[in-house]
């Protein structure tokens, strides 16, 4: 186990934020358009942005992140917190790294009084589900996605 710090993402971890964010959209294999990214990046710096992130530092070397929403919703009188995006550096991986951003966000989640921290993966990304049974059980819930272009359900 590796000692990560973990702390928020500054300006100056832009080069490497994009780095680790493009390894992201590669293992979702998404071609993110480059305002999409840029408008994430300005977001996360923004102070009145929802939009949150986290980052993982390895003796001095970020190699790790976790992107955040922190919203309000109909279910709870607090806030909760989406967690969007987590990903950490393949040869970083398997030393506690994507444990400590999530332990960090549980315990910002009773210092910030967020009602819940959810999320959402692929049913077959064992890796990842693996690491998540660790911290909590899938509550069964399925996803539905709605675009302008999507045709009506036959
Ligand atoms: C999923 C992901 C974030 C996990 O990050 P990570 O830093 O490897 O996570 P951890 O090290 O905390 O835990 C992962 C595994 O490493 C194991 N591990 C932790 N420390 C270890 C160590 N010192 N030695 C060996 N194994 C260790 C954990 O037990 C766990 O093993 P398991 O999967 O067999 O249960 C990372 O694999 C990743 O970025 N994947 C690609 C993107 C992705 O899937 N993101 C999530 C999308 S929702």
């Amino acid at each position: 186990m590796v000692t990560a710090l973990i702390r928020a993402a500054l300006p100056s971890d832009e080069p490497v934020w994009r780095a680790l964010w493009r390894g992201y959209c590669d293992f979702y294999s998404v071609p993110l358009p480059p305002e999409a990214t840029q408008r994430t990046w300005q977001r996360i710096l923004d102070p009145d942005s929802a939009v949150m992130c986290i980052v993982a530092e390895i003796d001095g070397r970020v190699r790790g992140f976790a992107n955040c929403v922190v919203h309000e919703n109909t279910w709870e009188t607090q806030p909760v917190c989406y967690l969007e995006d987590l990903f950490v550096a393949e040869e970083a991986r398997r030393h506690g790294v994507g444990s400590a951003l999530i332990e960090w966000l549980r315990n910002a989640m009773r210092a910030e009084g967020w009602a819940r921290i959810y999320w959402m993966t692929r049913e077959d990304n064992t890796r990842a589900r693996r690491l998540y049974d660790r911290f909590t059980q899938a509550d069964g819930f399925v996803r539905y996605v709605l675009r302008p272009a999507t045709a009506p359900a036959q």
